[in-house]
């Protein structure tokens, strides 16, 4: 009755956090300022304190079998102000990243995940011509000082998401809404991303956000609209990455339907608490269509917030099994890191999005809580496989998350 889907040796199998999502007190950035002014929510403080805690949680990562863990280096807390480099925060990130090689555990370290330095935002940020060459200083510099400790680099986080949130909603600072600094900001980005690549020693990749589209109807209209929007949108951004790059990483959360033309969300298998659908057959898709590339896939980030940890089991499980399905027909996926190893600051909409698999308690000292989907996903890492029981998708999310059964390892 069950099948036993067994992953490839070696398969990395970690969970992911960001800087100032989770390490607190990011004072230099443009995010903190524009908590300051009221920007948000609420403001990010001591987010979950893992600049000081970072032993506790890497002995948590430890502790749940998993053998990887992205994380990314503050650039604001490393270069202050242009070209300074504090030598007391690289000896911070040197702690941290050698507490990680202790355990054993390979490193993927981001070098922008959607913050920058204040002094960066006053020479205009991204829309600056100078980006790629200011940034890429900083790049040598992480280069110089950690590439010892470093397994993987991650240039640019979702340069898409960064220059759609930031420019074009205007939802994050420096909240513009105008197509043409959207597109400046995002080429930069791209240019920035492929001239690190040759800086950097050891393989380096992007982390792309890729939204799967699909037509719910038959209507050749539906049909063109997803395939427009797949290539523009996954394909776009992987046709201007540099041939050299290592590896691509692959952020997934959900898939979106077209009918007549209009998009809207299935949720047939169910919803997280930011109201996505829970799509597996989604991530299927995105990695088959990467194939093409040529290139070892990494999942940088997949995941759900589920503050009651109803359905975060069943969401592993049905990715996972996506995920193997996507190897046996010929995908080259090498790894998985689920979003987040523990609940932190969900940038505009604070930290009420819980999306960890550890728990923190807000109220009690940012206490850590394994949560019961933790220990699964621990089950999954120690023993490199997962069982899945052969019958329709639907009944296998549903009943779960009903009865609260355990339909996978
Ligand atoms: C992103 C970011 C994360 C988010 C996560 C959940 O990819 O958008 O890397 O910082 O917290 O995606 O929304």
């Amino acid at each position: 009755m069950f099948k036993t889907l067994a992953f490839p040796d070696n398969f990395l199998w970690g969970s992911a956090v960001s800087a100032h999502q989770t390490e607190g007190n990011n004072t230099n950035s443009d995010w903190w300022e524009w908590e300051q002014k009221g920007g948000g929510k609420e403001p990010s403080k001591e987010a979950c304190d893992f600049y000081n805690r970072y032993k506790e949680d890497i002995s948590l990562v430890k502790k749940l079998n998993q053998n990887a863990f992205r994380l990314s280096i503050e650039w604001a807390k490393i270069e202050p102000e242009e070209g300074k480099f504090s030598s007391k925060e690289t000896e911070h990130y040197k702690k941290v990243l050698e507490e990680l090689k202790k355990n054993n555990i390979k490193t993927f370290v981001t070098l922008h995940h959607f913050t920058n330095p204040v002094w960066f935002t006053k020479k205009g940020g991204w829309l600056n011509p100078k980006s790629p060459q200011i940034f890429c200083n900083y790049a040598k510099y992480c280069q110089d000082n950690f590439s010892d400790l470093v397994d993987f680099w991650i240039t640019i986080n979702e340069p898409t998401v960064y220059a759609g949130q930031s420019y074009f909603f205007g939802l994050w600072p420096p909240q513009k809404r105008n197509v043409l600094k959207t597109a400046v900001a995002f080429i930069n980005m791209i240019k920035t991303h492929n001239r690190c690549v040759s800086v950097l020693k050891k393989p380096a990749g992007i982390a792309h956000n890729v939204v799967r589209f699909d037509s719910a109807t038959k209507y050749p209209w539906d049909n063109l609209l997803s395939k427009i929007l797949n290539k523009f949108l996954a394909d776009g951004v992987l046709f201007l990455c540099t041939k050299k790059q290592g590896f691509i990483g692959v952020n997934y959360y959900f898939q979106y339907k077209i009918t007549n033309l209009r998009l809207s969300f299935d949720y047939s298998l169910g919803k997280t608490d930011m109201k996505w659908p829970v799509a597996p057959e989604g991530l299927y898709k995105v990695l088959i269509n990467l194939k093409k590339y040529k290139k070892p896939l990494y999942i940088t980030e997949n995941g759900c917030a589920d503050s009651k940890d109803a359905i975060r089991k069943l969401y592993i499980g049905c990715h996972l099994e996506s995920v193997h399905r996507a190897i046996e027909a010929g995908a080259d996926v090498k790894g998985y890191f689920h979003w987040s190893l523990m609940d932190n600051f969900e940038w505009h909409l604070g930290f009420k999005p819980r999306f960890g698999l550890i728990e923190i308690e807000r109220e009690n000292n940012l206490k850590r809580v394994v949560r019961p989907s933790a220990r699964y996903y621990a089950k999954v890492c120690e023993k490199n496989l997962l069982l899945s029981q052969k019958s329709n998708l639907k009944s296998q999310i549903l009943i779960p998350q009903i009865y609260g059964l355990n339909m996978w390892l």
